[in-house]
């Protein structure tokens, strides 16, 4: 399968490098700038692993890089999983930082696919990271205000994609990671990237038209909108 992962230096991005080249995939690794960790993977993956810099996927130059360094590449799974998160309270209403976590919690995942549409094969899969924070029915602790809006809107785009990629093949899957120790969280979480890859990966492996477009977690359990 050839796979292409936005935000491979490092967390969650790293972790879905490691665990499909680790079972023979071809995976893309796009980010801003490479990370010895993702280096080291790449002396190990060899040629399953390709190295794909300057993808910032907020900005004009950093989109037509990434089209461009893959352009004619088949792409069976795309994982949008970049991603920012930024406290911002009602005493603290920072708008700049609202906007850039819109970018590229919600924006970003959108221009991705849309730019790879012409590289998605038959029947392939888009995933977008997304979180449970950006659940409605779920929010029950308020806060954080630029990180939930921009993941209720990175679920609305994952879920018009899968309307509108259903007659192409293509499904469309939300993925929640679970609370994961990475640099995100500050290193705190409830599981480990190895556990809540090998779970976001369990989902992928089953996701197809008849279950396209749903928001998931880690621990394959459909969650509320
Ligand atoms: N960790 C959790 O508990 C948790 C829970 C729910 C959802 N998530 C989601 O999971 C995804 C991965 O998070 P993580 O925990 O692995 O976070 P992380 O360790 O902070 O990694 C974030 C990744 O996104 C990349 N990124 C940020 N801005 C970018 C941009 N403009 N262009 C390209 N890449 C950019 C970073 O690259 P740089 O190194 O260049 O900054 C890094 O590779 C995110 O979408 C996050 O919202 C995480």
């Amino acid at each position: 399968m050839n796979v292409l992962i936005t935000g491979a230096n490092r967390g969650i991005g790293l972790e879905f490098c490691r665990q499909l080249t680790g079972r023979g995939d071809q995976v893309m690794a796009a980010c801003r700038s490479c990370s010895s960790a993702l280096q080291e993977l790449k002396e190990e993956a060899g040629d399953r692993l390709q190295l794909i810099e300057g993808a910032d996927v907020t900005s004009d130059e950093g989109l037509d890089s990434l089209f461009k360094s893959v352009e004619g590449a088949p792409i069976d799974l795309l994982i949008n999983n970049a991603g920012l998160m930024e406290g911002v309270t009602l005493d603290h209403l920072d708008t700049p930082s609202i906007r850039r976590q819109f970018e590229i919690n919600a924006i970003a995942p959108l221009r991705v696919t849309q730019g790879l549409l012409d590289n998605l094969s038959k029947q392939a899969r888009v995933c977008i990271v997304t979180s449970r924070m950006g659940s409605i029915d779920d929010n029950d602790s308020g806060g954080s205000y630029g990180y939930r809006m921009s993941k209720a809107a990175a679920n609305m785009v994952g879920r018009s994609l899968s309307v509108d990629l259903a007659s192409r093949g293509v499904s469309v899957a939300l993925l929640h990671p679970g609370y994961v120790r990475t640099d995100m969280t500050g290193g705190n979480g409830l599981m480990d990237t190895n556990e809540s890859v090998r779970g976001l990966i369990g989902i992928i492996d089953r996701l197809g038209p008849e279950n396209t477009g749903l928001f998931w977690h880690t621990n394959g359990e459909v969650l509320p909108w």
